[in-house]
């Protein structure tokens, strides 16, 4: 499973990054917003920084606009995916971008067959925001079940990526039903191998290690 940051904050991309288990980067406008930065500044530097996807979104809802804005997006850094919303315009916009073989994110997934006009028109990527279903009362995982067994279905080469990660057993259970790709914030990274019988466990043995004689460190 890869690991992607879900944030547009350069310095919680550098501390990710220093983990070692960093694949890629999804923003969104609030994320970026969030930076107080320009935007395109914000997504050229994380560009240059990661060596892997950095999703960047149009903000236009009509195809023409998100395809002059793909464009725009794409020409930034050769990593750029161009993260569209599923609209019928945003399929549109995807058919085209990813016929001149700009990567596409579909974002706002809310349904499996979002996913799966998205998957048909050739996005790279599509994104069910499964934290945002469960915070209405709506099961998020079952849809990123759904959209797996229906892309596997048919052969898709499109990626899933489990998005609006709340906790790490969102994480568990994206890896399980076998999402490519997960896309996480900063903070629930931290908390994937944070485990108190893991602190427990340290604190003996260093308490141990003070009773073992001649030490080499
Ligand atoms: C995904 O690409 C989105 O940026 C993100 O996961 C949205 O998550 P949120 O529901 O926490 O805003």
């Amino acid at each position: 499973m890869k690991f992607f940051i879900d944030t547009a904050s350069v310095k919680e991309i550098k501390d990710a990054l220093q983990l070692g288990v960093l694949d890629g980067v999804t923003t969104n406008p609030t994320l970026v917003a969030k930076t107080g930065r320009g935007f395109k500044e914000v997504i050229m530097e994380i560009c240059n920084i990661v060596n892997g996807p950095v999703s960047a979104e149009v903000v236009s809802l009509e195809a023409e606009g998100m395809i002059r804005e793909g464009r725009l997006l794409a020409g930034w850094a050769p990593n750029i995916v161009v993260k569209i919303p599923i609209l019928p315009e945003g399929l549109k916009a995807i058919k085209t971008l990813s016929q001149d073989n700009i990567k596409i994110n579909t974002t706002l997934i809310f349904n499996p067959l979002q996913a799966l006009m998205a998957a048909k028109a050739g996005a790279t990527y599509v994104s069910p925001f499964l934290g945002r279903l469960d915070d209405v009362s709506s099961d998020g995982m079952n849809l990123v079940r759904d959209i797996k067994i229906i892309l596997d279905n048919y052969g898709f080469n499109t990626q899933i990526i489990a998005s609006s990660i709340r906790h790490p057993m969102h994480v568990v259970e994206a890896a399980k039903i076998g999402a490519h790709v997960a896309t996480i914030p900063y903070s629930v990274i931290k908390s994937l191998v944070k485990h108190p019988l893991t602190d427990i466990g340290i604190k003996n043995f260093l308490t141990d290690w003070e009773k073992v004689p001649e030490k080499p460190f």
